[in-house]
């Protein structure tokens, strides 16, 4: 069999094992990748509608869930959000801050990977897409993998680059936590995360009518049943500091950003955000109308013009008018607010900036943005993503168990861990 060799073979052409390419490449070493999806950086093509939220400029391990999220510090830092905005500059590439210290493109995220790709074969490196892993084994100091359409490569480093489960119709597997458990490294727990929220049948139908509907909002994962609505006989999940710090921010982190009602649940970035906190049997608690008074703004509707308008008129100046009908079905009240008490007010108060809602599952790994968890972070070097245990081993991107808020903060975790990696391997 033909065999050929190379310094450095990395698994995956997405954001990480491009940047890992680059770094290694620029240091003379002969870098092969190989991707069995027919296109090189397929997510950030697709991200963020097209124009890829590629950073945050507030990046740091507080952005960050995992078993350790602080072990992300130093490749932030070694590489950070700054220092990429510096190649996109430098790429020409115009972009914008959306919000939130959220960059995007102006134009196509195509741009992102063009630089990459341009980038890769000024370095030298060798790319093969549409090839795929067949077997990868240690030999000697080295590793020995032969690849789906039967080609053998010797490489002395080896980079585990392949991506976490998310989107499998995108090509996602989940080869890199297979492989690092064949070379005896501990997985953590994944489950899909930034993924919409879903709803048992019976409270899915009173949510229908709110299909298409958003509204800016303060989320917070509420993971004590008892203090939950419909929570007293549920089980008790894991608490979400188990996959986070144990500090009490973390604990109930709280995120404001837009909620969107859908077919299915719950989706929009707030919720995106707190899906990756929340665990089945546990709810969160959404404020609709965040720093609001509604109880105050309501008594005072109702001491304007006799309290002729209707509750529901009223409350439509405080939450989109859908959501405002829906509430006072929901709270059954309906006529004007002279007809209506403070108690009722209250809990129509309380319905807008109070609503605990116990979801029953998330729409999985189909649409969630990533995978929570990943390749332990305890057996890997903070500084360079080294494998302690397997000289020449590495693990970075979304294959190491560090994940990111919805923000851009996912991709700075992919730069900063390929570069750090790609100084070295
Ligand atoms: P990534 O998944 O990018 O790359 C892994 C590569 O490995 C893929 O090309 C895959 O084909 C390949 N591969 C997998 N298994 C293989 C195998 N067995 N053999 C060979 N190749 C294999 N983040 C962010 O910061 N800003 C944003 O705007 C968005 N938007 C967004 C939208 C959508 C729809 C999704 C799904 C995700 C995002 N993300 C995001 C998250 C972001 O895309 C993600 O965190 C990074 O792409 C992770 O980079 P990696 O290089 O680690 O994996």
């Amino acid at each position: 069999m033909n065999t050929q060799t190379y310094d450095t073979l990395i698994v995956g052409a997405g954001a990480a094992g491009m940047m890992c390419a680059i770094e290694a490449g620029r240091r003379g070493r002969r870098v092969l990748v190989v991707d069995h999806a027919r296109a090189p950086g397929e997510k950030i093509r697709i991200s963020g509608g097209g124009r890829c939220n590629f950073t945050n400029t507030g990046t740091g391990p507080a952005n960050f869930l995992g078993e350790n999220p602080r072990f992300a510090t130093s490749a932030l830092k070694r590489f950070s959000q700054h220092d990429f905005v510096k190649r996109v500059d430098q790429a020409g590439i115009a972009w914008h801050e959306k919000t939130l210290g959220q960059l995007f493109c102006d134009d196509s995220a195509k741009l992102i990977v063009r630089m990459l790709t341009d980038a890769m074969a000024e370095a030298g490196v060798v790319l093969r897409t549409g090839t795929g892993v067949a077997s990868v084994a240690r030999a000697g100091d080295g590793f020995a993998a032969v690849l789906s359409d039967g080609t053998a490569v010797k490489a002395t480093s080896l980079v585990l680059a392949s991506g976490g489960r998310s989107i499998p119709r995108m090509g996602a597997t989940g080869w890199a936590y297979d492989t690092a458990r064949a070379f005896g490294l501990r997985v953590t727990e994944t489950r899909p995360a930034l993924v919409p929220l879903t709803f048992e049948t019976g409270l899915l139908e009173t949510l229908l009518p709110l299909a298409g509907v958003a509204v800016d909002v303060v989320v917070r994962n509420n993971p004590d049943p008892i203090t939950t609505s419909a929570a007293s006989s549920s089980p008790k999940g894991d608490r979400p500091n188990d996959m986070a710090s144990s500090s009490a921010k973390r604990d109930r982190p709280t995120f404001k950003e837009a909620m969107l009602f859908t077919h299915r649940g719950l989706s929009g970035p707030a919720i995106l955000q707190i899906s990756s906190y929340w665990r089945e049997g546990e709810a969160i608690t959404v404020s609709m109308a965040p720093g609001v008074d509604v109880l105050a703004r309501l008594k005072a509707a109702r001491d304007e013009n006799g309290g002729k308008a209707a509750v529901h008129t009223a409350l439509g100046h405080i939450v989109p008018r859908r959501l405002a009908e829906s509430l006072c079905e929901r709270e059954q009240v309906s006529g004007k607010l002279a007809e209506v008490g403070g108690k009722t007010l209250m809990r129509l108060d309380a319905a807008v900036n109070g609503w605990t809602v116990k979801p029953v599952g998330s729409e999985g790994y189909r649409t969630a943005e990533v995978t929570l968890g990943g390749v332990a972070t305890d057996q890997l070097d903070q500084q360079t993503m080294a494998v302690k245990t397997v000289p020449g081993l590495y693990v970075i991107g979304e294959a190491v168990d560090i994940t990111g808020w919805l923000g851009g903060y996912n991709f700075q975790w992919a730069w900063s861990s390929g570069w750090a990696a790609g100084q070295v391997c």
